[in-house]
């Protein structure tokens, strides 16, 4: 059976993963959140004290797999799930770094493209439309202002203790979409054959809609 791939990229902060989910249980199809495999790594490289001109060398004992238990993807470093673990500021902070490494690059190539040949998937990232599934069936290039971005981050940190000030979220969200735009492999840019959606001036349920409007149009 042929399967369906949706590529939906852009920066960090856009919504991609929480729109993407809700767009795949409504069609039904595997969501995948590329930017956790890449966390993963960073994790790894963080934990074990990896210097750079060692982490080529390394990568082949890293053990990253990603499982999908009901329906929700999880993210294993070895049989540790470090779903939870990856989600810290200093981890985002390293996973744009490490990802700018070509190896690291490479190593997680694979593991993408394997589950889209055998999964219908939406898959989100920075480079799923331009450099991972070309050939996907539907390109989206999901983005919001950086303001915008950084207001919907502190929303969602406000209630926790040691919550980061507006200005330091807006910071970090200005620092990273640098970092993945301006590195040389994959860098964060919009296919061009992928519909830009700006979600700046649209909720959740709109912004969702938005994109399963694009998909029907597309593939019907
Ligand atoms: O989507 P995220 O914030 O979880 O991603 C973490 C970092 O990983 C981000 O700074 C860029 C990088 N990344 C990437 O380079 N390519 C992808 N396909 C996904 C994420």
């Amino acid at each position: 059976m042929k399967t369906i791939n949706i590529a939906i990229d852009g920066p960090a902060g856009a919504g991609k993963s929480t729109i993407a989910k809700m767009v795949s249980k409504e069609l039904g199809y595997i969501y995948v959140d590329t930017g956790a495999l890449y966390r993963t790594i960073a994790l790894y490289i963080t934990e074990n004290d990896i210097a750079d001109e060692d982490i080529e060398a390394s990568l082949e004992k890293a053990d990253v797999s990603l499982k999908f238990i009901d329906g929700a993807q999880r993210v294993f470093l070895g049989d540790r799930d470090v779903s939870d673990l990856i989600r810290t500021p200093e981890i985002s902070m390293a996973a744009s770094r490490t990802s700018a490494i070509p190896a690291v690059r490479a190593y997680l190539f694979e593991t993408q493209q394997k589950i889209a040949r055998e999964n219908s998937v939406i898959m989100d990232g920075r480079d799923i439309g331009t450099v991972v599934l070309p050939n996907a069936d539907v390109k989206i290039f999901l983005t919001a202002s950086a303001e915008e971005r950084a207001n919907r981050r502190y929303k969602e940190l406000s209630e926790k203790p040691d919550c980061p000030t507006y200005q330091e979220i807006l910071d970090d969200i200005i620092k990273r979409d640098y970092q993945d735009m301006h590195r040389e492999t994959a860098p964060l840019k919009q296919a061009e054959d992928a519909v830009l959606v700006d979600t700046t001036e649209l909720n959740l349920e709109e912004s969702a809609a938005a994109i399963v409007k694009i998909i029907n149009e597309k593939i019907g």
